[in-house]
């Protein structure tokens, strides 16, 4: 099980994260995990396919739709471990702002959490044994909430991000007990309990551990793997928003995206070696060719004497970035950068386009290639 809050941001970098780390919840097996404001980030429904994906619930037993006043995901979730059903809630704060960047996040409200979990209470405890409370709020706020409605077992706090070597115990025997615990944030941490549960649903006695994951801890193989498969991912997602970034488009995921050609002054920042060489090249003053004939107006000619003739965003926008065989005549348009679609090595078939039979005859590409090799 997790308290929430595993998502990082609106960057299309941070949401491949974050749903990388949603997916390997999944594949280790977590079963119950609460929502936190940060985790609507993307919207209900992608919130709602990744837990479907990976085989988790999720519960929120606060946050309603302001329209009906349904909650919005589970406010509850049964699981039954070893014979014994155990009931979750979840609860984050109040009026939290959620995520604000989320398109949902108009149509939704949370209510008190106290007030939230005093409604759910009965009708849970009626089919449970054990009340397990996620509270994605401050520790003194947990404390307060086990001590003021009775009936809630276990509480996992985790709005402060603290580590609870010892669980806190609230309350007494003739009243009901509770225990609290908090495991730290960003997985760092594993909390396990064991306890012994009576009859009538107590916690008799309990044993509490809590692992820290550094590094004495061996990676599973498996899961390496696929965070080293992530990382090479995650690098070419990074390549592809430092071009945006640096372009001053940076914008929302969600926004739908038109590819452009940059200009080859836009790969230079990055790429001074492979520019240089470049610009003394013959592609670089293709246009002079065509002055030199009068042709520099003729789309005949200019197909294959400019980058991305009469393409969107193509010449004869920026004409004087794009009037010439710049970088992205081969490469592919810059916003591309990262992505799969982007030529990282341009085949031979790409010059042909252009070095065809009739205007470039003795086209070889060795010694073609031998011409405009870059780094
Ligand atoms: C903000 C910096 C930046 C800008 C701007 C930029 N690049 Fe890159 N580019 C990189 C980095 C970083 C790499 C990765 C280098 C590596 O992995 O070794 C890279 C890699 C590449 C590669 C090799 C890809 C591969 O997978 O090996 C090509 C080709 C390339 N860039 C072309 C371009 C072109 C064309 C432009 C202009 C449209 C451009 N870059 C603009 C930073 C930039
Ligand atoms: C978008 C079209 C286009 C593509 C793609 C293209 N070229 Fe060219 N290339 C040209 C044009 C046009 C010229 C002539 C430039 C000028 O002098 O006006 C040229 C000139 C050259 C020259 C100089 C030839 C000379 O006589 O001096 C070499 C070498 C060359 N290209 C190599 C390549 C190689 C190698 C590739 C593929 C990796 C390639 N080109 C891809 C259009 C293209
Ligand atoms: C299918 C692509 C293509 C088209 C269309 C095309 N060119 Fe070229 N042009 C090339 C390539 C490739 C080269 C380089 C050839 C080489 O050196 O092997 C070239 C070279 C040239 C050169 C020689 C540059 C030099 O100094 O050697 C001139 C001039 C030229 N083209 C003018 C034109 C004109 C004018 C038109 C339109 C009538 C035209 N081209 C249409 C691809 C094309
Ligand atoms: C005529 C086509 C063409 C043009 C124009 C061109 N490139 Fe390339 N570029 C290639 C090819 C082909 C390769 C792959 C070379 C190889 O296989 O090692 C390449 C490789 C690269 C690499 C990877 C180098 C490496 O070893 O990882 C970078 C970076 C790059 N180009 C940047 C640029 C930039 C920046 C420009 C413009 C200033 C540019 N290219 C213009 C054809 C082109």
């Amino acid at each position: 099980m997790d308290g929430g809050g595993w998502a990082l941001g609106n960057l299309e970098s941070q949401k491949v994260q974050s749903l990388f780390v949603a997916d390997m919840m999944g594949h280790m097996g977590y079963s119950v995990v609460n929502v936190a404001p940060a985790d609507l980030v993307y919207g209900v429904d992608v919130l709602r396919q990744t837990a479907l994906t990976n085989r988790f619930a999720l519960v929120a037993s606060n946050l309603r739709r302001k329209s009906t006043g349904k909650p919005v995901f589970d406010p509850y979730v049964i699981r039954e471990v070893q014979g014994i059903r155990i009931g979750f809630l979840g609860v984050m704060n109040e009026g939290e702002s959620l995520a604000p960047l989320s398109s949902d996040a108009d149509s939704m409200l949370t209510i008190d959490p106290a007030t939230a979990v005093r409604e759910l209470l009965p009708a849970l405890r009626a089919k449970v044994d054990l009340v397990v409370l996620f509270a994605h709020v401050s520790q003194r706020r947990t404390q307060q909430m086990c001590d003021e409605i009775k009936g809630i077992d276990l509480a996992v706090s985790g709005g402060d991000g603290f580590v609870n070597h010892k669980p806190t115990e609230v309350g007494n025997d003739s009243t009901g007990k509770s225990l609290i615990l908090e495991a730290g944030q960003q997985g760092k941490y594993v909390g396990a309990l064991k306890f012994v549960v009576s009859e009538t649903g107590k916690i008799l006695r309990y044993d509490h551990q809590m692992h820290s994951l550094d590094k004495n801890v061996k990676d599973d193989s498996l899961v390496a793997f696929k965070v080293g498969e992530f990382k090479n991912h995650l690098r070419e997602v990074r390549k592809r928003e430092a071009v945006e970034q640096a372009m001053g488009t940076e914008q929302a995921v969600s926004a739908p995206k038109q590819e452009k050609f940059l200009g080859a002054q836009m790969c230079a920042r990055c790429h001074a070696s492979a520019f240089e060489s470049w610009k003394d090249s013959p592609h670089a003053k293709s246009m002079a060719s065509l002055e030199h004939k009068q042709m520099e107006s003729s789309a005949e000619c200019l197909k294959c004497h400019v980058t991305g003739f009469n393409q969107p965003n193509g010449y004869p926008n920026s004409q004087a970035e794009l009037g010439s065989v710049s970088c992205e005549s081969c490469h592919g348009q810059g916003t591309l950068h990262g992505a799969g679609e982007f030529v990282a090595r341009p085949a031979p078939q790409t010059c042909t386009t252009c070095h065809d039979a009739k205007n470039s005859p003795k086209f070889d590409y060795a010694s073609y290639w031998a011409r405009m090799a870059h780094q």
